[in-house]
């Protein structure tokens, strides 16, 4: 056993924590909508052809906004082939996943889910085949009331009330040389500003994203961050983060570390963003919107997964669908963790994705919907981080990694809730083989009691929830978290993630 001390205080705060911060991604990819969310067949679906056991863990899992319809998809999609009527509706080929879209679900479709499971929307355009034009299109559809062509055409498709979509993605992923239309920092920059500068003609009130760089890995990474936001400053309010973690060469050590990689990210791209606002004389801030992060075995999926063949175009493949075990989600919890202790940058997050495709939640066509070992972390912090993230002064001895060199055993961050007089303590230990006892300092809190602790950790790092067995993986009680003279003391097992509820 090692000691790892912390120290919880209202005065330390980093910023608030936006509900968006516990967004998704919903991507017209394999299983995803298709067989996933949408199975008009199964004895559970709705009248809309909406799972309503799908529905209820979605609403479990507390997601906030969830990104639509793309992700790769959106960079050859035709937004006006997914709504009218459904029978006119066209089969199109989606060249990012080699499939075949029917657009039996659209816009339409996907707004009726969304007032099902309580969650915002947030639309991306395509600046990948297309440009400014289809995107004011898009947005007159969506957000005029009436009156106009396409925003009479919305009501004549059944939708009176415009849809009111107050956050939008100026394209996808455009820095990567598999995205169609992908472009150089410069190009970019150039057609997301005249786009951006149009839909705020259109609706000066929208929140705009602008596409960052698909990893820190990219070669072109920071200097795309910089050249970009030169052209797009005064007109965007975030700047988007992707970011996909597995184990790589068998080393689950730096695996577990994979949240030092996100802390280094969002300083780079907040850095960048700063020196280009200095550099204009700006007093203007640009957010973060880190709108997709995940575990993704993008080996296997490079390996087993893509499709080929001129004659092949599947309708919703298995793609991408990845089996988590505990490890991953260990390692998603410390992701969360991450996201919270730059709360004052990050202020939009999306995890990628929703159902079946990299998800937590899967299904089996006709049969059952369960969660995945990475619900559990994610659910837990979207429903007890409220209030203000706090820096916790972490003191933990180092271990050494391949990829990030010496980084901390222990990982944690709180959130102080002054409206409810809760606070919320997340952590995480990394170490392969010892437990940690950690003790926190709260007396800043005053009288408070443990509330609920739990922590998700097992035997065997590998363990899974799966069709055979959906329960197998669940969040345990954590009987050691106790109170004294002021001091919060817990024991975290071996590779764990723990939230400690306090009020
Ligand atoms: O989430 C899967 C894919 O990962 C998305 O379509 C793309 O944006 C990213 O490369």
């Amino acid at each position: 056993m090692f000691s790892a001390r912390l120290t919880i205080d209202p005065r330390f705060a980093i910023g608030s924590v936006e509900r968006r911060l516990f967004g998704a991604f919903v991507e017209h990819l394999g299983r995803c909508v298709y067989n996933g969310l949408y199975e008009p067949g199964h004895e559970l679906a709705d009248e809309h052809g909406f799972r309503r056991d799908v529905v209820e863990l979605v609403r479990e899992l507390g997601v906030s906004t969830i990104r639509y319809p793309g992700g790769n998809f959106v960079s050859g999609f035709r937004w006006e082939d997914s709504v009218g009527p459904r029978e006119e509706r066209p089969r199109r080929l989606d060249l990012a996943w080699h499939s075949t879209e029917t657009n039996e679900f659209g816009l339409h479709e996907f707004a009726d889910w969304l007032e099902l499971v309580g969650s915002e929307p947030m639309l991306a355009v395509n600046l990948g085949t297309r440009g400014t034009a289809e995107a004011l299109d898009l947005l007159e559809y969506a957000n005029i009331r009436g009156g106009t062509r396409l925003s009479d055409q919305r009501v004549a498709n059944g939708r009176t009330e415009p849809f009111d979509i107050r956050i939008w993605c100026l394209g996808n992923e455009m820095d990567g040389p598999w995205q169609l239309g992908h472009r150089t920092a410069d190009a970019y920059g150039t057609i997301a500003s005249q786009t951006a500068k149009a839909l705020r003609q259109l609706d000066p009130d929208l929140e705009l994203v602008v596409c960052g760089s698909s990893g820190a890995q990219m070669p072109t990474f920071g200097e795309w961050e910089r050249v970009v936001l030169g052209h797009t400053y005064d007109d965007v309010d975030y700047i988007s983060c992707h970011a996909y973690y597995q184990v790589n060469d068998g080393d689950t050590g730096a695996f577990l570390a994979s949240a030092v990689d996100m802390d280094r990210f969002i300083s780079s791209v907040v850095a960048t963003a700063d020196h280009v606002g200095a550099v204009r004389g700006s007093s203007k801030r640009i957010a973060i919107s880190f709108d997709e992060w995940n575990v993704w075995y993008q080996t296997r999926f490079e390996a087993e997964d893509k499709i080929s063949g001129i004659d092949n175009w599947p309708v919703a493949p298995r793609l991408l669908e990845d089996r988590y075990s505990v490890l991953d989600a260990v390692v998603v919890g410390n992701l969360l963790i991450s996201l919270l202790k730059h709360a004052d940058r990050v202020r939009s997050a999306s995890l990628a994705q929703l159902v079946n495709v990299i998800a937590p939640i899967m299904t089996e066509p006709g049969g059952p919907a369960w969660r995945q070992t990475t619900f559990f972390p994610f659910a837990a912090t979207s429903r007890l981080a409220r209030g203000e993230a706090l820096d916790v002064r972490l003191e933990s001895p180092d271990y050494p990694t391949s990829r990030y060199g010496d980084v901390p055993l222990v990982d944690a961050v709180a959130t102080y809730d002054a409206a409810s007089g809760t606070t919320a303590v997340f952590l995480v230990n990394r170490s392969l083989d010892d437990e940690a006892e950690v003790v926190a300092d709260i007396r800043a809190l005053g009288d408070v009691s443990v509330r609920d602790a739990s922590s998700l950790y097992d035997e065997d790092l590998g363990a899974a929830n799966t069709l055979e067995a959906p329960d197998r993986v669940g969040l345990r009680p954590t009987p050691s978290a106790e109170i004294t003279d002021g001091l919060l003391r817990l024991v975290l097992p071996a590779v764990s993630w723990t939230a400690v509820k306090l009020g």
